[in-house]
This record gives C-alpha cells, structure tokens and sequence, in this order.
C-alpha cells in the first residue's frame, strides 16, 4: 500500500490507510497500545488492539517508546476524544527505527536541549518555527521574482570587512587569510551595475561579542540592492517585503502561530496598519520627551535605546538619517544636513530590535577612503569597489534583513537561538 501523509489520511478520514512518522506519545495496557504518531505536519493517534496480533507481535508494540519510527497500516475513522480528531485501528505495523531511553524528556534546561539540538529538532516548537521559516523565504522568493529582481549569489569568502573590523571572522586561506561575509553588500553594488535589481538569502558571520537574544555569530541575512533607488524609495520598498512575507506566514500559519503564543489577531492588525517612518533625531526627541531619556546626538541606538523607543510604537518603524560618524564607510552623508547619514533601520515592535539595516550607497569616494582609514582600513583594499564608481557608477541603495530576528518577532520567541535549526553564538557553536 501506498504511504500518504497524516494530513492526507485525514482528508480521506475513512477506510484503509498507511502512514509513517514517528512516536510522538505513547501509553498502553494489557488490551491496548497508544501511540500518537507524527509526520512533518501532524498528529494522528493509532491504537494496537492486543486482539488483533499475534502474541509475540503485541510484546513488540509494547516495546514501542516516544521517538520508535513506525510504518502503519489501519483504518481511519473520525473519532472526537482522540487528538487532532481521528484514530487509526491499526491492522499491522512495522518499526523501522527502535527508539531507547530518548534523551530529552520532559522539563529540560535551555542547554541541555542545545546540546541535543540534532533532536530538539523534532520537537513541536522547532518544528512549528522551522515550518514558518521555510514559509517564510519562500514568500520572499515569491516577493522579489513579482517585482522582476534577478538573484544574485555572492562569495562567502571576501579578503575586507564592510561592516567594521572588530567582527570579522578570520579564515585561513591556503597562505593567506581572508574573512566571512559580514554581508553581501559591497559584491551586490558591483552585480546591480550589471543587472540593476538583485536579491538573495546568504549565511552572514558576525564575531559579535554579545550575549543577547537578539545576536548570532552566523545567521542569514536577506539583502536586496537596486540601481537607481533612493533613501525614500528603499524604505517604503523595504515595508513592503516585510508586510508581504508577514502576510504570507499569517495566511499559511494561523493556527501554528497560536501554538508558538502570538497574539494572531494582534498581528494581523499590524500587517494591515501604517509603519511610520521618523528621523533619527526625532527619535532622540521622543525619548527625551516621553522616556525622560537624554541621548545625546552621535550616539548609536543600542538594545536599550531601541526598547525604549519601541514603547511608543505598536508596529515595527523606520528610522532614518543617522549621525554619519558612527555609520559604515558606504553610507552617504545627506548633502542638506552632512552630519547624518542617507541610511535607515526598520525596528521591531515588542523587543525584537533591530529588523533590517540600509542606505543608499557613498558615491564619494575621497570621502570613503578617508572614512576607511580613520578605520584603520588600507583604501587600496577597495580599489575594486571604487572601480564600481569610476567606471559609470550610478546612484543605487539596498538593505539587509535579519531573517532570524524577523523569525524570532513572527513567532514571538523569547530567543533568537530558536529562529534557526542549529545556533551559533559566541558561547555554543556544536552540535
Ligand atoms: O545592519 P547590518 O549590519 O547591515 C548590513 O550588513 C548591510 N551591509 C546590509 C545591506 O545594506 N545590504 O545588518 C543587517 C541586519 C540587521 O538589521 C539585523 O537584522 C541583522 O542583519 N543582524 C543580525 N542578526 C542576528 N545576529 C547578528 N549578530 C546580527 N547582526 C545583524
Ligand atoms: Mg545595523
């Protein structure tokens, strides 16, 4: 027979069925044995009537723990006690993968579940988050190739950092070294002189000395960069991917979204509401005034800052114009107003920080080699990305998204370590 999916043996809801998953719960007794099984999606509960089987067939089914992979033979029928609202009497069964003493039992520390993290997998949060994060940049795929961007995949290995030297990860390279990507950045201001529009889902490397929820030390940044665009197009671009990918987990996901403990209709209000767009130093005025927080101009938004803000916020916001001394070497000054930066961040509501990172990009480039010197970069380095502005450069901008912390705000994690399948932070990079 045929195995169909526990969704599909549902949809059938009668007659004989086979599925196969793994044990999900397991209780029996002298007559009987439970067993809620799972699939990638769902649940079904199977019963092993002891009158059906042979005796030594029966000992087996006892023998049946959580985490036993099973291929199942039954009949399906509505049955409202049982959870997800059907049972399988079970006609035969075989174990494909025997299952003992399964390390993660109920009530475990965070670490523990980390050091099983090759298991926690198979839990019903991992799998519910790692469902939605699938659906996720999925929607982004869909987003981009609507709006005619080609994809463009950049190398991972690149001899300079682009977001500051402190957090590159060193790699040895043959005689030489060389870094992770701390982005793709500089690579899509090349490709979008070729192809103008360009987007892509790339592993990024940050040796963030932060022990917060919201940082990894790899995680994948989704980035898009245009020819053409300017500061106000991008971040009105840049709220328009967000709310459509929103949209796309709210339609796909209503119930798994409850599951994880989001508010859904809280949620769905905020993919229908206006993001506003405010000033960096707008943003100083309204911590001053509502928050009774003095920040001085030139100072950077930390978490602290940035939780404070969000307050007074119930979507997620961008803020714009920056103080261009604190702003990577790309980001342009605003020729009206030369101390802030033509950049912006879009902030999460509730806690979850700092979504994406944008700006148009630096055509100067006495500016830049200054700015990078005063980094304590060599400009010669660069040359190649200078080449990108000598050789008919246009104006052009792009951003940056987070994909774990916009996964981490959806699903309303208390970590951004759940957003993805295996974390890596300053302190835990194994399993
Ligand atoms: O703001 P960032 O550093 O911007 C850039 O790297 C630009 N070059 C992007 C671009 O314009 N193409 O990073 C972009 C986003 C942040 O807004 C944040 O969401 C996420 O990447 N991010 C991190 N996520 C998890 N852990 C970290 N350590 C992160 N650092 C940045
Ligand atoms: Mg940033």
């Amino acid at each position: 027979m045929k195995f169909i999916s526990i969704k599909e043996a549902m949809k059938k809801a009668s007659g004989k069925v086979s599925i196969r998953g793994w044990v999900y719960r397991e209780r029996g007794s002298n007559k009987f044995k439970f067993l809620v099984i799972r699939d990638a999606e769902n649940i079904i509960q199977c019963v092993i009537k002891k009158e059906k089987f042979e005796e030594v067939k029966f000992a087996e089914a006892d023998k049946i723990q959580i985490e036993c992979a099973l291929e199942i033979t039954g009949t399906i029928k509505k049955d409202e006690r049982a959870p997800g609202g059907f049972e399988i009497d079970v006609d035969s069964f075989t174990v494909v993968g025997w299952c003992d003493n399964y390390p993660i039992t109920k009530d475990q520390s965070p670490e523990h579940l980390l050091d099983y993290r090759h298991l926690w997998l198979r839990s019903r949060k991992m799998n519910t988050v790692l469902r939605i994060r699938s659906t996720y940049v999925n929607a982004r795929e869909e987003f981009f190739k609507n709006k005619g961007y080609y994809k463009f995949d950049p190398p991972i290995l690149q001899p300079t950092q682009s977001e500051g030297g402190s957090t590159v990860f060193e790699v040895k390279y043959y005689k030489d070294k060389t870094y992770l990507s701390q982005s793709w950045q500089l690579y899509a201001e090349a490709a979008v002189h070729s192809l103008e529009k360009v987007y892509d889902t790339a592993p990024t490397f940050r040796a963030e000395k932060m022990k917060t929820s919201r940082h990894l030390s790899e995680f994948w940044m989704v980035e898009m960069e245009a020819a053409w665009m300017d500061l106000h197009e991008l971040t009105e671009f840049g709220k328009e991917e967000i709310r459509y990918c929103l949209k796309k987990v709210l339609e796909n996901h209503e119930e798994d979204l409850k599951f994880l403990g989001q508010d859904v209709k809280k949620l769905k209000k905020v993919a229908e509401k206006e993001w506003p767009t405010i000033k960096y130093r707008e943003v100083l005025k309204i911590l001053k005034e509502k928050s009774n927080m003095n920040v001085p101009f030139g100072k950077d938004l930390r978490t602290g800052e940035e939780d404070e803000i969000m307050k007074h916020f119930d979507t997620p916001i961008v803020v714009t114009h920056y103080p261009k001394a604190i702003m990577a070497f790309y980001k342009p000054r605003d020729p009206d107003n030369p101390e802030e930066a033509l950049c912006f961040d879009m902030l999460a509501p509730e806690g979850y920080g700092e979504l994406i990172g944008g700006s148009q990009r630096s055509m100067d480039v006495e500016q830049m080699k200054q700015d990078l010197k005063n980094m304590g970069e060599d400009p010669k380095n660069y040359q190649w990305y200078f080449d990108i502005r000598k050789y008919g450069g246009v104006p052009h901008s792009g951003y940056g998204v987070g994909l774990e912390r916009v996964i981490a705000w959806i699903c309303k994690l208390d970590n951004i370590k759940d957003a993805i399948a295996f974390p890596r932070t300053m302190l835990r990079w194994k399993p």
